[in-house]
């Protein structure tokens, strides 16, 4: 086998976003694009003796010809062993758990996570380092420094290798360990959860249904849901992976995860309802005709977490990323346990989990996991809640309310402008923050403001300060509305705005969200000449 070093130049782009380094497939097509960027990941990260790599990836369009570049880039930069999922494939959380079990030096996902595949649409790179989750803020900057400078990668010139079988092959003095991308995530869930009691949940008539979206998490459901849990065999929805999705958009929210929205609101519909994105780390939870919102299920999550045996113990802490709703506060603080909250992004969670500070995490993003693994998880958060099913036996609707009647409600929902032009955008976030002055102590109806600002963090592990992470418009009364760009979308600009009020009266609790927050949505539409300076009458998205 020859090692080949090839010249090459920097792209001036390749800085990694809220989670790795996301572009349209034809930007990775490139010449040398892939290239540049895992050389920036090898020589940013080093290549100790005998260092081993997991990689894998969602399955969509550029996936299996970028595995077999990364393949023979591992074997020129000095690696002794890569382990690949079958067919290319590792869910996120997969990923991060192989990392942990077999200790290897991180680990390569080919994934754009929740955004449209195909030869149009997203592909993405990430790395992860030793402790299974998203490399840090530090490595990331790194990586993009690398990727200004560099001048050279080094590849195999090397045929090949088979994916789609199990088993070992070598590059040069490299092994390839084909590996089945379930076996060992399989294992882990079953450690945590009380599979006797779900599998009798089951077996008693409760009906569910899972949304793989045709994305990575089908053969993960079929294994665990229908082949060890007994779940009836038309339980998994779009099972089968895809490059393209179907030409959905893996994203399990109301929006576009519709098909699994419209059964769970039929009169005949399942119990249960979840459904996960492209990459697996994402998770959305629907009872019989109700929608559970992530902060909610967060919180609930934790208030529950004595009845599964993985958490029976006791809960270290909680952790939220900042537009998370502070449900899960109010849990941490009945439990007496303590409650951080850390900017967007799931790399925020894993200096806290390594240090023993926390448990669970939660983003209002659909995304849930817990130390088990170093990412979000959406497998793990459906299997959390068959869980506590099991062991309630009451409706998904019904642990709600009696949650909201304990604690009180979180009224909360999202609103996303997706693809807006970037000007706008930024002229949307300069006008909030030349008002903070102005609006300190404004009176808008009932609401009066008590305080913005932009909001920063200081890592309590490492000491690192990460700013400029969200405006945050507060209000006397506890409501909120936080105005944040989006750091994954890979056309314009998405701005996401995040609204928050609470509400103690049981009597209002079933009430829609949209409603309860009227006041709120207006507000924030008022002060940030949103209409005047996009031009868009209704959010993209709501959630
Ligand atoms: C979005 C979510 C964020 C999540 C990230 C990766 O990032 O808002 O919570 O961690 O995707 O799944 P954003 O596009 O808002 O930067
Ligand atoms: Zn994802």
């Amino acid at each position: 086998m020859q090692i080949r070093t090839v010249a090459t130049t920097p792209f001036t782009d390749q800085k990694p976003g809220t989670s790795g380094l996301r572009k349209r497939v034809p930007v990775f097509q490139q010449q040398h694009y892939l290239e540049n960027f895992v050389q920036s990941i090898f020589d940013t990260i080093g290549t100790p003796p005998g260092s081993t790599l997991v990689l894998g990836g969602d399955g969509r369009y550029y996936n299996r010809e970028a595995i077999q570049v990364i393949l023979k880039m591992a074997a020129a930069n000095g690696y002794a062993r890569v382990l690949v999922g079958r067919g290319g494939i590792l869910s996120t959380p997969a990923a991060s758990c192989l990392i942990r079990e077999y200790r290897t030096h991180g680990g390569i996902i080919l994934s754009a996570s929740h955004n449209p595949g195909g030869p149009e649409g997203d592909f993405g790179i990430k790395y992860n380092g030793g402790n299974g989750g998203p490399a840090t803020e530090t490595v990331t900057e790194a990586i993009f420094a690398a990727s200004r400078k560099i001048a050279e990668f080094h590849i195999a010139d090397t045929a090949d290798i088979v994916l789609d079988r199990d088993g070992d092959h070598e590059i040069g003095d490299m092994t390839v360990s084909v590996i089945d991308p379930v076996a060992a995530y399989a294992g882990l869930m079953e450690s945590l959860f009380d599979f006797a009691a779900i599998r009798s949940l089951l077996k008693g008539g409760f009906r569910i249904r899972f949304d793989a979206m045709h994305a990575v998490t089908g053969p993960y459901a079929q294994e665990i849901l229908v082949n060890r849990l007994g779940a009836l065999p038309d339980s998994v929805m779009n099972a089968v992976p895809l490059p393209d999705f179907g030409k959905g958009h893996p994203d399990p929210n109301l929006t576009y995860a519709h098909e699994l929205v419209e059964i769970m609101y039929r009169a005949d519909a399942p119990d249960f309802g979840a459904a996960s994105d492209g990459d697996g780390d994402r998770n959305m939870i629907l009872g019989k005709r109700f929608f559970v919102t992530p902060s909610d299920s967060l919180a609930l999550l934790a208030a529950n977490a004595y009845l599964v045996p993985g958490y029976r113990r006791g809960l270290a802490g909680i952790a939220r990323s900042m537009p998370t709703s502070a449900a899960a506060d109010r849990v941490a603080r009945e439990l007496g346990i303590p409650c951080f909250e850390t900017p967007t992004g799931w790399k925020f969670f894993g200096n806290l989990m390594d240090a023993g500070k926390v448990t669970l995490c939660g983003e209002e993003s659909f995304g849930t996991g817990s130390d088990h693994i170093r990412e979000k998880d959406g497998l793990w958060a459906v299997l959390f809640w068959l869980n506590i099913l099991a062991a309630r036996r009451q409706p998904v609707e019904t642990i709600l309310m009696e949650h909201w009647a304990h604690y009180g409600r979180n009224v909360y929902s999202r609103h996303d402008y997706e693809d807006i032009p970037a000007d706008a955008a930024n002229s949307v976030m300069k006008l909030l923050h030349d008002r903070f002055a102005e609006l300190q102590g404004a009176q808008f109806g009932n609401l009066q403001v008590k305080r913005c600002d932009d909001f920063s963090y200081t890592d309590p592990v490492d000491g690192s300060v990460s700013t400029g992470q969200g405006v945050r418009i507060m209000f006397t009364d506890g409501s909120r509305i936080v105005f944040r760009l989006s750091g994954t979308g890979t056309g314009g600009a998405t701005l996401r705005i995040y609204l928050e009020s609470f509400e103690p009266d049981v009597s209002r609790h079933h009430l829609d969200a949209q409603l309860l927050l009227a006041e709120l949505i207006g507000i924030a539409s008022q002060i940030s000449e949103l209409r005047e300076r996009t031009g868009r009458e209704q959010p993209t998205v709501i959630t």
